[in-house]
């Protein structure tokens, strides 16, 4: 608790990683199956997003909770070539309904919400290792999508 009331108590990691080739669309399914299971257990939210070859995942709990479950994630071979985009403390999560939400911007690239997927992509680009606000405005964009879209939804 700081001295404003603000309890930063939630710590958030977000990184990007190449995805294996030959990762089908059920097989990125069975990912977010495994992830489900896990963090619903131990209170971890968050999303992953696959885009053009790369995923991009949001992790968000307790710091010693998210920093195993990255050198647990790291270790797989179903991704490679993993870069921390943003981490930091924060007093809310982005995603408190989600276990793990999952979204393909490919999927809607070309559709109507391709403005948002585009909004998102510019989003990414801007992202500072900075605990700052970009990483949020990413979240937020993919948020929007999400609810936008059929998504899948843990609740
Ligand atoms: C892109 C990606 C994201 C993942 N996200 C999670 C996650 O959020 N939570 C989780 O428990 N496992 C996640 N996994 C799966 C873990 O890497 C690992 O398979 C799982 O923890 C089971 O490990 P074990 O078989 O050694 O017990 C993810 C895997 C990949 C490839």
């Amino acid at each position: 608790m700081n001295s404003y009331g603000i309890n930063n108590n939630i710590f958030q990691l977000t990184y990007r990683s190449r995805a294996a080739e030959g990762l089908t669309a059920s097989k990125i399914m069975e990912i977010v199956g495994e992830a489900v299971t896990f963090n619903k257990q131990h209170d971890i939210t968050g999303c992953l997003v696959f885009d053009q070859g790369f995923f991009i995942q949001l992790l968000e709990g307790e710091k010693g909770i998210v920093e195993q479950l990255y050198t647990q994630i790291k270790k797989d071979k179903r991704h490679f070539q993993f870069e921390i985009l943003s981490k930091g403390s924060t007093s809310m999560r982005q995603f408190k309904s989600w276990d793990m939400g999952y979204i393909s911007m490919d999927e809607y690239a070309l559709g109507e919400k391709a403005e948002l997927v585009s909004k998102a992509r510019e989003a990414l680009d801007t992202i500072s290792t900075k605990n700052d606000f970009t990483p949020k405005v990413f979240w937020y964009n993919i948020f929007t999508l999400l609810t936008a879209s059929k998504f899948y939804k843990n609740l």
